[in-house]
Order: C-alpha cells, then sequence, then structure tokens
C-alpha cells in the first residue's frame, strides 16, 4: 500500500513555534525522508470559514501567510503539494456523504470541538459548519487516501472519527476508502508547547505566542518575558521546573550538544536542569540559552520568508498547481465513492441494460 501523508491547518494567523514543534518541523523531515509515496499539506481555509463566515478577508489575507511559514521551513513543493482546501470542492461533496454515517451525538463528544465552542463562547449558536467541521476534516484526509497524519495531540479525536467513517463506509459501501493514523510528535514539551504567559497552550487571542515570522529583536523581548518560576526570587534559590517556559521552551527545541556549545560548563540540559533546581543559576543565564537557541532555529527561516516575500505571485503559482494537483487525487477517489455508493448514473452501463430489459414489453 502507498504511504500518503495529509495535514494541513488553518489560515487564521501567522504560524508560530507551537505549529512548528507540534507538526511543521515533522512534516519537513518526513517529506525529506523519502519513505513517502505522496504528501499534501492543506490550507483549511474553508474550516477556518467555519468560525468565521463574518471575516473573509481575515482568511484570505492569512493564506499567504500560511504558505510563506510552509515554505520558509522548507516544505518543498517539489516534494509536497501544498493546495487550498476552498479550491478542492470535491472535499464538500465527501463530507456531505459522511454526514449521513455519523451522529450528532458522535460530534458533541469530541472533546476538541467542546473545548472551542467553550473558547469561543458559542453557547446556543454554534454554527452547523462548526459543528460539522470533524467531519469534513474525515472527507480531507481520506479523499487523498492518507495512511499518516502528522499533527498534534487536539487533532487526535478528528483522526479518531475519520477512523470510525472509513469503517463504517467500508462496512456499507464496500472497500474503498483507506484508514489513517495520527503521527504525534515524539516528546510531551512538543506535544502541548505553553504560550510565553506559562498558559496552557500557544495562541493568538491569548497574545502568548512567538511566530516563526518575529524578528530577533521580537523574540528576544518575547523570551525575556516568559514566565519561569515564581518562587524564584534571587539565583541562589533552588528553582521549579514544573511549568517553567524557558526549560520547556529548551526541551522542545535544544539538543544536548546545542547546551555544551552554547554553555561549555555543562554536559548537557540535565546539567543545567540539575544547577537549577538546585540553586544559584538565574533565570537570565536560561534565557539567554534559549534566545540563542531559538535564533539559531529561526534565522535561516527568516533568511527564506525574505526570499519568497520577494516574489508573492511565484507562491499563488505554487498554491495552484497544488490545488489542481490535489483535485485530480480527489476527483479519482470520489469516482470511487460514487460508484460504491451506487450514485455514478450515468457511467454505470450495467444500470440501464438492466431496467432496459426490465421496463421493456
Ligand atoms: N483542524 C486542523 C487545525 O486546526 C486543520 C485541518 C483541517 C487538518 N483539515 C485537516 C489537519 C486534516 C490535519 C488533517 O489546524
Amino acid at each position: 500500500m502507498e504511504k500518503i501523508i495529509l495535514t494541513g491547518d488553518r489560515p487564521t494567523g501567522r504560524l508560530h513555534l507551537g505549529h512548528y514543534v507540534g507538526s511543521l518541523r515533522r512534516r519537513v523531515e518526513l517529506q525529506n525522508s523519502g519513505e513517502f509515496d505522496k504528501i499534501f499539506v492543506m490550507i483549511a481555509d474553508a474550516q477556518a470559514l467555519t468560525d468565521n463566515a463574518d471575516n473573509p478577508e481575515k482568511i484570505r489575507q492569512n493564506i499567504i501567510e500560511v504558505a510563506l511559514d510552509y515554505l520558509s521551513v522548507g516544505i518543498d513543493p517539489e516534494k509536497t503539494t501544498i493546495f487550498i482546501q476552498s479550491q478542492v470542492p470535491e472535499l464538500c461533496e465527501l463530507a456531505f456523504y459522511y454526514m449521513n454515517l455519523v451522529t450528532v451525538s458522535r460530534v458533541q463528544r469530541n472533546p476538541t470541538v467542546k473545548t472551542e465552542i467553550k473558547m469561543r463562547n458559542f453557547e446556543q449558536s454554534i454554527p452547523v459548519g462548526f459543528f460539522c467541521y470533524p467531519v469534513s476534516q474525515a472527507s480531507d484526509i481520506t479523499a487523498f487516501k492518507a495512511t499518516t497524519v502528522p499533527a498534534g495531540e487536539d487533532q487526535a479525536p478528528m483522526i479518531e472519527l475519520t477512523r470510525e467513517i472509513v469503517n463504517r463506509f467500508n462496512h456499507i459501501y464496500g472497500p474503498t476508502l483507506v484508514e489513517p493514523e495520527i503521527l504525534l510528535p515524539d516528546n510531551a514539551a512538543c506535544m502541548r508547547l505553553p504560550g510565553t504567559d506559562g498558559k496552557a497552550k500557544m495562541s493568538k487571542s491569548l497574545g502568548n505566542c512567538i511566530y516563526l515570522s518575529d524578528s530577533a529583536k521580537e523574540v528576544k523581548k518575547k523570551v525575556n518575558s516568559m514566565y519561569t518560576d515564581p518562587e524564584h526570587l534571587t539565583i541562589d534559590m533552588p528553582g521549579h521546573l514544573e511549568g517553567n517556559c524557558p526549560f520547556i521552551y529548551l526541551d522542545a527545541f535544544a539538543t544536548d550538544d546545542d547546551v555544551k556549545r552554547l554553555l561549555p560548563e555543562y554536559d548537557g540540559l540535565e546539567a543545567l536542569k540539575n544547577h537549577y533546581t538546585r540553586g544559584g543559576l538565574g533565570d537570565g543565564t536560561v534565557k539567554k540559552l534559549l534566545n540563542n537557541v531559538l535564533n539559531e532555529t529561526l534565522e535561516p527561516i527568516r533568511e527564506r520568508r525574505h526570499q519568497f516575500e520577494q516574489d508573492i505571485p511565484m507562491v499563488y503559482d505554487i498554491l495552484k498547481s497544488g490545488s489542481e494537483k490535489a483535485r485530480e487525487v480527489a476527483a479519482q477517489t470520489l469516482d470511487e465513492v460514487r460508484a460504491a455508493m451506487k450514485i455514478n448514473y450515468f457511467s454505470d452501463e450495467n444500470l440501464i441494460r438492466e431496467q432496459s430489459l426490465k421496463f421493456k414489453r
């Protein structure tokens, strides 16, 4: 069986370090591993519109931001098909059929959707489209027969639902679709990178993000204001690592070699942590190290972004040809789906032949 990746992001803002360690970095590694037959990365504008119906300009402006972020982290359009969700209408068609295979109560149990409804204060005014987005996400994944979805933990309920839909579809209509698997980040710090304020998640609405496109100056300022250990009042005092942002970020971004290279007096990250918990290591030193590590990661990304920014028409060309290519693949799956569901009236010769016999006297 072919190994196929599909994943994507909502274009509601620039991408940040949470996206990077949660999924982007892995995507680039997988892309360059040569282990996958096809890779699709989708800018999920239709999904973004499910809770931004009144703000289409925001989505429109952020498509290019996300595309620039993709290209600047090293997603290579020669190897990865980058496309825009709304430009593949087959995805809507497929979602419409999947809605018959899922109950309302099943979607209501989705923990990610539950949290999002709370965060957006929807209460009784949940848009139907927003409520159904997990079903539409199942169509994004299965239209490409994806086997692997590299994504953060919050996407796990979507993949689970997708697997259920695939099983139900194949059971009713015959084997047609492929069951995907989620590929989660491999360490806890990457799984759920907290915001710079120490709150659970990096999120634009909380203003606690470091963006891939932030300047070195902005990153430094954000690192310096990071939440650490509020009880660590003097350098001599023992510090706590739990919930301590600079250390969590170091877990996500720094290798032992980075630590040894930038702070030769320490034999890796563990040694640094030990010194901190023992007492005698100041937050300033840790932040300085983190700032250096982040800038080593971000500088080449910024540099590439700057280059792509000089040729926006070319970026749109990439998105256009990616969308055309994605559409061909989805259309092929939809042909198979329609045949399995017996709604391929005009391409089924048997149907017409049998009914001719049935009705002729
Ligand atoms: N829900 C994802 C997000 O919030 C975006 C997305 C849409 C997606 N369709 C997808 C992710 C399919 C993985 C696979 O960012």
